[in-house]
Parts: C-alpha cells; structure tokens; sequence
C-alpha cells in the first residue's frame, strides 16, 4: 500500500492513492499475498465504516503493510481495547467510557488546556528562539491534558511514551510492538491498583467504580493514554508547519481567531493524520457496485477519502473557509473517535495562542528539511524547527 507522502508536497497523499480513475473501491494486493481491498471514495468509506458487516476484530485482519516477525494471523485485541472488538463486546465498553467524557468533565478540562497551552508558550519564549516546536509545545500539551483527564503522573511520561511511539510505528517489528504493549500494560495497571486502593478525581479512578476488572481497565487506560498522546500532538506538530507553509491562511486565522474551529476542521481533513483504517467483511457485501467477499479486508485510506473531489471541490487546496465537515479525520460509524471533543478543544485553544504569542514564527530550516514521521500510523513530523523575532535575530 503506497504510504509516503514524501514524493511531493509533504501535505498530500501519495499520488498513487489518489490517481484520477474514479475507483473508489479498488483490488489491492495485502502483504501476505492476501488479495483485499483499498477504499479511496468518501461515500464508500462511510458506508464501510458504518456497516456491522465489516468487523474490527484485529485477528481477522491481513495487514496492508509488512510488519517483520508478524505472526501469520495477528493475534485478537488485547483486553480492554475497543478498537479491536465488535458489538455487543464493543458496545459495552464504549457506553461505558462515553458516560465518562462528561460535559462538566471536558468543561473543567478546558480551563487546564489554556493553562497548559499558556505555560508551554511561556517556557518555550523563555528559553529563546530558536525551538523544536514538537519538543517544547506540540506533544507537551497532549500529554499533559491526557494526563490530567486519566489521572496519570506527568512525571512518569517517560516510562509510557517511548512504548506508544514503538506501537505506532509501522517500521518496528512483531516483538518489538508486542514488548511495548506489555510495559504500556504493566504500567497502566499499576497505576490502576493505585487508584483502587485510593481514588482521586480522574478518569480512571472513575472507572474503578464500574464493573471493569483490573485487566479490563489497565488496557482501556493503555488505549485513551496511547489515543490521546500521539494524535492531537502529531496534529498540533504537522498543523503547524501547515499553517506556515500557507501564509494567507495563516494571515485569515490571525486576523481572525474566531476562524479556529474551521481553521482545525481544515486541518483534520486536509492532513487526516490517522491512517489508514482497516475492517475484514463478515459476510458478502456490496459496496459501490464491487462484491467484497467474507474474509476480504477492506483497508480504508482516510487520507484518499479526505481528498475526494466529489465530496471536497478542489481537495489538494488547504482553505480554512471552506467547510470542511464531513470529513473522516477522526472516523465513521460505531468505532468513530472518542476523543474527537476533547482533541477539538485542544486544537482551537493551541493554535491560535501559539501564534499570538508568536507573530513572527517562522520555519527555521527549509520545508524540505523538516523530519516527516512516515511509517507511523499516526503520520506528522517528529521535530519542527522554528525562530522568532526579527528576520536574521533569531
Ligand atoms: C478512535 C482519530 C484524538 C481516543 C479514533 C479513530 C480515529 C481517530 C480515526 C477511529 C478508529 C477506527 O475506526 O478504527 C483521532 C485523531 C485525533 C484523536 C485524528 C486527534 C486530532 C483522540 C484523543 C483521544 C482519543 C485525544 C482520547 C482522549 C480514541 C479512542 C478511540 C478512537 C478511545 C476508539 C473508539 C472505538 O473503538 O470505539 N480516533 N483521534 N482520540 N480515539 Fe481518537
């Protein structure tokens, strides 16, 4: 499956994905020589996204890219993973956690992000220009709210970030991911043990008062605390560098911050950092006038189906004026994101302080220079070099 988007413009799927045959369900050979599908038009994909025909469920899956030492079926979601399940296991967990996202919740949490956004902004103008954007406000930020909602210690970031980026990682092999899973596991149920004993007023401590056993939990907690801290920071990094690759964009939001909310639904849909998303057919099903069989999977491209011509006119042109709802940035149907509310807020309060505070940000080293996270099933960039202040000062 064509993934690099760095054959042109760092922004844009790889032509490949988006060639102009107006196929939007199309054969596609799998890794293991299992002969799939690749859904690249937006109305498929919300119509396999909400269909319960196509399952989650990662044992039934072929995998789109070749993962080093993968077993040759992959083996089912660890307990407590969502994402991997189908209803009614699914429903349960979801109903569950959606109880859990509460307005007052993410009301209260909204205060904190301004807090957390405005203390990022002020270490970063304290140590001088210049900075890694990502290093000092695009994953701090993340991790600090999904911290705080879960009632993780900040402190241990340490311990749990490097097994997130290893599970996201598309390079790294089958015990590499597996090892990962199993300290992000060993840590969250600790931490859960803890919260048993003595509840505070988090997320988890919350859940422990449901009827989720300790493993149940430890893997729930595992998926909100890789979800929330990889996402939002990749969209925070690479948006960035979006916005300042687009000056007259950029220029709109300025004059405007009222254009925030419109401003992060561009940039979800135009940047689609999550992908691609995978399903396995249960039954035969048609769609779009293409018979998929039982057992065919079917690989959604967010990126493709964000760039479709018949729903977003002119899709390769960034234009926070557009209207860009609808896309699929977070996801369709049963499994759509859960975090979508708080990831919005994050956006709309970050970007806008971040250039207030910041009128002259400007990249510090040629586009072409800026590190690109490929590989990853959360694509961004891994550093963002930027400057401040008078041209040649900084
Ligand atoms: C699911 C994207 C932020 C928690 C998803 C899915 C997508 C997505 C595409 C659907 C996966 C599928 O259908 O297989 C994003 C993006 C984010 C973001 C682009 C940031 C801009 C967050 C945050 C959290 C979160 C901050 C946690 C607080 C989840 C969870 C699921 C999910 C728990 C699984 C839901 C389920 O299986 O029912 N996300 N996400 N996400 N997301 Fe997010």
């Amino acid at each position: 499956m064509p993934t690099d988007r760095r054959s042109g413009c760092p922004f844009d799927p790889p032509a490949e994905l988006t060639a102009p045959d107006d196929e939007p369900v199309r054969r596609m050979r799998y890794a293991d020589g299992h002969l799939g599908w690749l859904v690249t038009g937006h109305a498929a994909a919300r119509a396999v996204l909400a269909d319960p025909r196509f399952s989650s469920r990662y044992e039934l899956l072929h995998l789109p890219i070749p993962m080093e030492g993968a077993p040759e079926q992959i083996p089912p979601a660890p307990v407590g993973d969502m994402t991997g399940l189908d209803a009614p296991e699914h429903t349960r967990y979801r109903r569950l956690l959606t109880g859990k996202f509460t307005v007052r919740r993410m009301r209260a949490l909204t205060r904190r992000i301004e807090e957390f956004t405005a203390g990022c902004l002020e270490a970063m103008e304290q140590a001088g220009p210049p900075a890694d954007l990502v290093e000092v406000f695009a994953r701090p930020v993340p991790a600090l709210v999904i911290c705080e909602l879960l009632g993780v210690p900040y402190a241990d970031r340490e311990r749990f970030q490097s097994d997130v980026a290893v599970l996201f990682d598309q390079r790294a092999d089958a015990a590499a991911k597996g090892a990962a899973q199993e300290a992000l596991l060993r840590y969250v149920g600790a931490l859960v043990a803890a919260k048993r004993a003595e509840p505070t007023d988090d997320l988890l401590s919350d859940l422990t008062s449901t009827d989720l056993t300790d493993e149940e939990l430890a893997g729930i907690g595992g998926l909100l605390l890789a979800a929330g801290l990889d996402t939002t920071a990749n969209m925070l990094g690479l948006g960035t560098f979006a916005l300042l690759s687009h000056p007259g964009q950029l220029a709109a939001l300025r004059a405007d911050p009222g254009l925030a909310g419109q401003a992060v639904e561009e940039l979800l849909r135009y940047l689609s950092v999550a992908d691609p998303l995978p399903r396995s057919a249960l039954e035969d099903v048609e769609v779009e006038g293409r018979l998929i069989r039982a057992g065919e999977t079917v690989t959604v491209s967010v990126q493709a189906v964000n760039r479709d011509p018949h729903r977003f006119p002119d899709p390769d042109r960034f234009d926070i004026g557009r209207g860009a709802a609808g896309h699929l940035a977070f996801g369709h149907g049963a499994h759509q994101c859960l975090g979508q509310q708080l990831a919005r807020v994050e956006m709309t309060v970050a970007f806008p302080a971040l250039f207030a505070r910041f009128p002259t940000l400007r990249l510090a080293v040629p586009p072409g220079e800026v590190p690109l996270r490929d590989r990853a099933n959360i694509y961004g960039v891994t550093a963002l070099p930027v400057t401040w202040g008078k041209e040649g000062t900084g």
